[in-house]
C-alpha cells in the first residue's frame, strides 16, 4: 500500500516506551500503539529519579512493553519497516537500553535504524494528535528535565534552541516546592490540584529573569525555589500557620506567569503563529489555561497534546522517525551512539 510502519522506542528518563506509527503515503501520520511503562513508584522514595534504578527498570521493561505495543497495534515485528530511537539526551544508562535494544532488533530484522532527539521527540508529539506543524513555529518544552523554548522549522533536521533554564527545570521546581509542602513526588500532580483551592494572588513570588537586562527567552526557577522555602520557614518560625493551598497556587502562578510571557513574546518577536507546549509539565492547568487565555488575545494558536502524549513516551520518538522516514533522511546505522548530552 506504500504505508510504512515505524517503531519507536523511549528510555532517557524513567519511562520505557515502544510506539508504533503508520505513516502513509501522503505523509499522514497514525499512532497505532503507545505502550509506557514506567519506574516512577521506584524513584519516589528518592525524591528524584535515581539513575541506577531507572536504567535497571528500563532493562525489565523493554522487551514486555514492546510485545505489548506490537500486540496493541495488531503489527508483528515483521510489519515493521524502520525503528527510531532516543538516542539523547537523558540519562547514559537508561538511554544504552533502549539503543541496545533498537539495535538488537534492527540488526536481527534488517530495518534502518534512526537515531533520534528526544527533544524533537516531545515536539513531534502534537503532530500525532493535531497533524502536521505550521513551518515555523515556537515550542515551549517543559517537563522535570527540561524547561526550552524552541524555533521549530523541520521536525525531521531544523529545530533550533532560542531559551532555557539557566539552572532547574520547570518540573524540578515543581518536585522541590513539593518536598518544601510535604506533598508527594512527582510534585506537579499534587501541587496542580491542592492549587486549585487556594489563590494565585496571596503571596508575589519572584518571576525569574523578567527584568529588562535580563535574556529574553531563558527561565530560573531556583530563586522562586528558594523563596518558597524560605516564605514558608518564616511563618513558621513566626508560629503561624501555613495557607499551604495559597503557596501552591502563588508558586504555580509565578511559574504560568513567566513560562507562557516568555513563549508568547518568542512567538511574536519571530512572526509565527503557533505555539505547541509539551512535556509533562504542559499538563499543568494553570499553565495551559493561562497560555491559552494569552495566546487568544494575542491571535496565536495554542496546540497542546493530550497529557499521555506530553509526557514521555515511545510513540512521539516513532513520529520523529516518520517523519526522518518521509523526508528520506540518511539512517544512522548499528554504530549510533548514544549522548546523554545531546543538543537539540
Ligand atoms: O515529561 P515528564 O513526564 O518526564 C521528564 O522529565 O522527561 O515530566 C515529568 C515532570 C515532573 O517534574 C512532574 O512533577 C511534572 O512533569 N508534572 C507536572 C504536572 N504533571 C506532571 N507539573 C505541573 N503540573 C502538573 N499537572
Ligand atoms: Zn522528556
Amino acid at each position: 500500500t506504500g504505508d510504512r510502519i515505524v517503531l519507536g522506542i523511549e528510555s532517557s528518563c524513567d519511562e520505557t516506551g515502544a510506539g508504533i506509527v503508520r505513516l502513509g503515503r501522503d505523509g499522514t501520520l497514525e499512532l497505532l500503539a503507545d505502550e509506557v511503562a514506567s519506574s516512577v513508584e521506584q524513584h519516589a522514595r528518592y525524591g528524584g529519579v535515581v539513575p541506577e534504578v531507572a536504567s535497571r527498570a528500563h532493562l525489565e521493561a523493554m522487551i514486555p512493553t514492546m510485545s505489548r505495543a506490537l500486540e496493541k497495534s495488531g503489527m508483528t515485528l515483521d510489519d515493521v519497516d524502520s525503528i527510531a530511537v532516543t538516542a539523547g539526551p537523558g540519562l547514559a544508562g537508561a538511554l544504552l537500553v533502549g539503543v541496545s535494544a533498537a539495535k538488537a532488533y534492527a540488526a536481527a530484522l534488517d530495518k534502518p535504524l534512526y537515531g533520534v532527539n528526544h527533544l524533537a521527540g516531545h515536539v513531534a508529539a502534537d503532530t500525532l494528535e493535531h497533524g502536521p506543524l505550521p513551518s515555523p513555529c515556537v515550542a515551549l518544552l517543559v517537563s522535570g528535565g527540561h524547561s526550552q523554548l524552541l524555533l521549530v522549522e523541520d521536525l525531521a533536521g531544523k529545530i533550533t534552541e532560542i531559551g532555557s533554564t539557566i539552572d532547574d527545570a520547570a518540573g524540578e521546581a515543581y518536585d522541590k516546592v513539593a518536598r518544601v509542602l510535604d506533598l508527594p513526588y512527582p510534585g506537579g500532580p499534587p501541587i496542580d490540584k491542592l492549587a486549585k483551592t487556594g489563590n494565585g494572588c496571596a503571596i508575589a513570588f519572584p518571576r525569574g529573569l523578567t527584568g529588562p537586562r535580563d535574556a529574553k527567552y531563558d527561565f530560573s526557577f531556583s530563586g522562586l525555589k528558594t523563596a518558597v522555602a524560605r516564605w514558608v520557614e518564616n511563618r513558621e518560625r513566626d508560629g503561624l500557620e501555613v495557607p499551604l493551598a495559597d503557596v501552591a497556587a502563588s508558586f504555580q502562578e509565578a511559574v504560568a506567569d513567566v513560562l507562557t510571557g516568555k513563549a508568547i513574546r518568542a512567538v511574536k518577536d519571530l512572526g509565527v503563529d503557533t505555539l505547541v507546549i509539551s512535556g509533562g509539565v504542559a499538563a499543568n492547568s494553570r499553565l495551559s489555561g493561562l497560555a491559552a487565555e494569552r495566546c487568544a488575545a494575542a491571535g496565536i494558536t495554542l496546540r497542546v497534546p493530550r497529557p499521555r502524549l506530553c509526557t514521555d513516551n515511545g510513540a512521539m520518538i516513532a513520529a520523529v522517525g516518520a517523519h526522518l522516514v518521509a523526508a528520506d533522511a540518511e539512517p544512522s546505522g548499528l554504530n549510533l551512539a548514544t549522548d546523554p548530552g545531546l543538543p537539540v
